[in-house]
């Protein structure tokens, strides 16, 4: 299959799943579950270590195929090139030091390194191991030559990992590999190392204005656009501080320091502390545009004497265009970059364009992603669409699919903007 089409195709893929022998190896039988549920054919490589942690016979049952270690396993078959040969994608999760280290030096001496060196599809390690691997000078300078191979080594998941200790080296969850995985199979540039060492600051979710200590005022955002875009920036190398509102419950992004928050005032102060050390600040954030002019300290009652019918609201903060103003008044660094965000329906006059137009004019920001939105579309959605604005009337059209592909195409406009 053409790997540029595999993942738009509604044909099956073949991916390869490899399992390196590691603690995490439990949680490469819920990745296969993620691809066999979208209709993908998946064949298994364990390596004959990480059959001490988990069976033939569990990857045999969610695969429904064959599980084979050694390139003697099933000659006849030709199995040690085949698999590689054929497959669109392969993913290595958890993938070990010592098998990340057999890779970066092409060894074939197992069914999974051998199908990596004939494979010509992308393939994506997903590392586990202890923080003290991750950073020994050994393993840095095996996953960068992974790279500049052409492999995607992503980034670990920072956490608890096999013991009592907590760092950089942890497996993420299953659907964040799929997701990323799926990611560089549509566009194999989507994890380029363009944000090296840059320091990112996103909002992400809405913002809930309280009315009382129970009630509040809030939207629909459920803030996939924004971890997207955090996801894929620390894939891409930055050091990410992701301010989180209100938002669905979803897996922290590989490696971003998260700040919480749920009003907009307090958005606006995490994300000005956090702007005045960026290299980028991005507004992905649904922020509420009011918030009620008074918050009742205790539980407004029915039937009290207070009326409750009707809310007065006072205007919130405008958080870009404040980044903006800062950046102006020297308070952020005039090399910092602003990202603001447009979510329109358009109306009888004007469409979604237009209205993005003017708001890029409005805020005064680098670029602007315009997604068209309404009847069900984009807001708590997996995939989105639209357009990137430059100032100078230039519009990058961002075509139909996941948040995370959406993100890499943000990402890309923002390194190639002056
Ligand atoms: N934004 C912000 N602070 C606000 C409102 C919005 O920083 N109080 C940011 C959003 O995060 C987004 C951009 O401004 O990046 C545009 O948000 P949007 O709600 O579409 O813009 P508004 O100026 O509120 O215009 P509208 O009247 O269309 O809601």
């Amino acid at each position: 299959m053409n790997v540029a089409s595999a993942e738009e195709s509604t044909q099956p893929l073949r991916v390869v799943i490899g399992v390196g022998g590691g603690i995490a190896a439990y949680k490469a039988a819920h990745l296969v579950r993620y691809f066999t549920e979208q209709g993908h054919q998946v064949r298994v490589i364990p390596t004959r270590s990480a059959l001490n942690f988990v069976g033939a016979a569990t990857f045999e049952a969610l695969s429904g195929q064959p599980v084979a270690t050694e390139v003697f396993d099933a000659v006849d078959e030709v199995q040690h090139v085949r698999l590689g040969q054929e497959a669109d994608l392969i993913v290595v999760a958890p993938a070990t030091a010592d098998l990340m280290a057999r890779i970066a030096h092409g060894r074939a001496d197992d069914l999974l390194t051998a199908s990596c060196l004939v494979a010509t599809c992308p393939v994506v390690l997903a590392p586990a191991m202890h923080t003290e691997m991750w950073e020994n000078p050994a393993t840095v300078d095996n996953v960068a030559t992974l790279r500049r191979h052409g492999i995607t080594v992503l980034e670990p998941a920072h956490g608890r990992l096999t013991g009592t200790d907590s760092g950089p080296g942890r497996l993420p969850e299953p659907e964040q590999i799929g997701q990323l995985a799926l990611t560089v199979l549509g566009d194999r540039t989507a994890f380029s190392r363009d944000l090296e060492g840059k320091r990112v600051v996103i909002s992400a979710g809405g913002t809930h204005e309280p009315l009382d200590p129970v009630r509040y005022l809030g939207n629909a955002s459920s803030g996939r656009q924004g971890y997207a875009l955090a996801e894929v920036a620390a894939q891409r190398g930055a050091r990410v501080t992701l301010v989180v509102g209100v938002t669905e419950n979803l897996p922290t992004p590989c490696g971003a320091e998260v700040v919480r928050v749920k009003t907009a005032r307090q958005m606006q102060a995490a994300v000005m502390e956090h702007a005045r050390t960026a290299d980028v600040v991005v507004m992905a954030a649904a922020v509420a545009d009011y918030r009620p002019a008074e918050v009742a300290e205790s539980k407004m009652k029915k039937g009290s004497d207070a009326d409750l019918t009707t809310v007065h609201l006072t205007e919130n903060p405008d958080i870009l265009a404040g980044v903006v103003e800062a950046r102006s008044r020297g308070d952020v660094a005039s090399t910092t970059k602003i990202v603001g965000f447009a979510a329109e329906t358009g109306d009888a006059e004007s469409t979604p364009l237009d209205f993005a137009r003017k708001k890029l004019e409005k805020k005064g920001c680098d670029l602007l992603m315009c997604n068209a939105v309404g009847e069900g579309k984009v807001f708590g959605q997996p995939d989105s669409a639209g357009w990137i604005l430059r100032p100078g009337g230039e519009v990058i059209e961002v075509p139909q699919g996941p948040k995370t592909r959406v993100a890499a195409a943000i990402w890309k406009a923002v390194c190639e903007t002056n």
